[in-house]
């Protein structure tokens, strides 16, 4: 019987002795009230069973959140945490195809569903487990939306955990809404945006909705943030790049004959700048780097692929100050509904 608007389980938790005296009408609704039940007492345990929960918010779409969620997530796994990532960007779930999962076959058993593991041990939970044709897309109505991320949110075995990540679609919806409400515990919110001016406005629609649901800013992530260029030439000569946008940058070799300059792709440091003026925590800058975007389709992320490379490295420095911050912050005691 399904407990709610996704059903995913065959119903090994139907109670034979109410059955036989109500009707099936009624039935159902018991059934249904008793799942609700065991789902608030569980999203109860998730405060004391999973330490760390942060939430990956952009204003804007295609800033990179799902390529920061999956950073995040392994890095802190590749420090030896138990991570897991919940992917609830119902319309264009794609934390699966980012981490090599799309094939996974969740299991379920007692009506909890258990999550794939993905690279570094990861446990990921994606809509797109539940989405039978990829291609197809998902129209969810308002309430239905709602309930199947808080079905989602209390039927997952996650065990223990020492973070769990979650990535949202763009904007500040009802999504995150429906899990700052029904998430006990939640640590705060990084913002991700891209250096230019439009992301950066949109980040402080993610700030303002941070402060609405009393959830801390963790701080601000630049993703996407100058490309750097190498190369050599004989030790000590000048050299001059003509950069996109008329731009001239004039540089030296080392005394090895190495160069090397960061170009602004978009520009750099608006991140920086705008977490100032918004008085919350600047994070660092993840680089604009190419491999980011093969890691992304061919499911091998880029700290998977270059552990020691200049993404990987910036991710550690964020994963850093992320750390830094969420140790340093008490968390708000939220009313589960
Ligand atoms: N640092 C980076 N360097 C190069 N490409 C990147 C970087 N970060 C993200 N990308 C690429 O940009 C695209 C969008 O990234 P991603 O899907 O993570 O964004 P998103 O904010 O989650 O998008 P959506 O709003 O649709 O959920 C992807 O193709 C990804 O590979
Ligand atoms: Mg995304």
């Amino acid at each position: 019987m399904a407990e709610g608007p996704v059903s995913y389980h065959s119903g090994n938790q139907t109670r034979d002795n109410e059955k036989s005296t109500a009707t099936n009408e009624q039935a159902a609704q018991m059934e249904q009230a008793y799942a609700q039940m065991r789902r608030k007492m569980r999203m109860e345990e998730m405060d004391k069973s999973i330490k760390h929960k942060i939430m990956v918010l952009s204003g804007k779409g295609g800033v990179g959140k799902s390529t920061v969620s999956a950073g995040l997530a392994l890095t802190l796994a590749r420090r030896g945490m138990s991570v897991g990532i919940m992917d609830i960007d119902i319309t264009g779930p794609n934390i699966p195809k980012m981490l090599a999962l799309e094939e996974a076959e969740l299991h379920v058993e007692e009506g909890q569903i258990f999550p794939a593991i993905g690279p570094e041990g990861i446990k990921v939970i994606s809509m797109a487990f539940l989405i039978e044709d990829p291609d197809k897309p998902v129209i969810w109505r308002g309430p239905i939306k709602l309930g199947a991320i808080q079905q989602f949110i209390g039927d997952v075995a996650w065990g223990k955990l020492d973070a769990l990540i979650i990535d949202f679609p763009p904007g500040t919806s009802d999504e995150p809404l429906t899990v700052s409400q029904s998430l006990p515990g939640i640590d705060g919110v990084v913002i991700v945006t891209t250096p230019q001016e439009v992301a950066l406005l949109d980040s402080r629609k993610s700030i303002n909705f941070a402060k609405t649901v009393s959830l801390p800013v963790i701080g601000v992530v630049e993703n996407m943030s100058g490309y750097t260029l190498t190369g050599s030439a004989p030790a000590g000569s000048s050299v001059t790049i003509d950069a996109p946008g008329g731009v001239t940058l004039e540089l030296e070799s080392d005394e090895n004959g190495r160069w090397e300059t960061v170009l602004d792709v978009f520009k750099s440091g608006g991140g920086e700048e705008a977490a100032k003026d918004l008085e919350v925590p600047f994070l660092g800058k993840i680089p604009f780097d190419p491999g980011v975007v093969r890691g992304g389709d061919d499911g091998v992320h880029r700290i998977i692929a270059d552990p020691e490379g200049a993404t990987a490295r910036s991710f550690v420095d964020v994963v850093d100050k992320i750390m830094e911050v969420v140790e340093a912050t008490e968390r708000t005691p939220v009313n589960i509904r």
